[in-house]
């Protein structure tokens, strides 16, 4: 089985950076890894809009592109704000091997980083439904992995994911092998009762 790693949080946190350094390592490693992020996503698909609907058919989109990637047996890497508990509860349910990864921050450093001047702006009343501000983040409640970023440095955090990561197809890997025993052993089972 092919994990997904989503890794969810407010903007600014260090998804989208600690996304593509995971996807440069794995790829490193020669897994076959894609990384899907929102901002280009969002770009690519024309989704441009930040009401409730918007966000949830957005991430509907990038779900289904990840489906259809991962049925092709790749590991995917996402990187989105996810910031609604109902969209990470479809993810858990329609994704096999779903592994999320809250990549969390809290709005004071993110307000004193603003890489992007989006908080400056969300505080002045710029930027309507802003996340964080404007906007509900649902704190998830079943992360397989939080990232302090606001604690810990970049690498430490990239080591932190990278060996989630590695265990965590480790274990995908012997998932596979052991419902290939099941399916091999169930078919022999089943032979030797049609023709023992
Ligand atoms: S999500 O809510 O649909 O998951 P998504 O991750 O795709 O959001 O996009 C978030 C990115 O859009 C942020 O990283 C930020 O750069 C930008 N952005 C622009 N407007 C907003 C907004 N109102 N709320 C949050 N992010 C916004």
């Amino acid at each position: 089985m092919t994990p997904v790693f989503w890794l969810v949080g407010l903007s600014g946190s260090g998804k989208t950076t600690l996304g593509s350094l995971l996807r440069i390592y794995l790829q490193s490693q020669d897994y076959d890894a894609e990384f899907i992020d929102a901002d280009r996503f969002r770009i690519q698909h024309g989704f441009h809009g930040f009401s409730r609907e918007q966000r949830i058919q957005n991430i509907d989109a990038m779900r289904d592109l990840v489906l259809s990637l991962n049925d092709q047996g790749k590991i995917c890497v996402v990187s989105a704000i996810t910031p609604y508990a109902c969209m990470r509860d479809l993810n858990r349910e329609y994704i096999p091997f779903y592994r999320e990864v809250w990549v969390r921050c809290g709005l004071e450093t993110l307000t004193s980083r603003d890489t992007k001047g989006f908080y400056a702006k969300a505080s002045k009343g710029l930027i309507k439904n802003f996340t964080g501000f404007t906007d509900d983040f649902d704190e998830p409640k079943n992360a397989d992995l939080i990232l302090d970023t606001d604690v810990s440095d970049l690498s430490d955090s990239y080591l932190l994911l990278r060996n989630f990561a590695e265990h965590a197809i480790h274990e995908g890997n012997l998932l596979h092998s052991c419902l290939s025993d099941v399916i091999h052993f169930g078919r022999t089972e089943v032979l030797n009762v049609s023709f023992g």
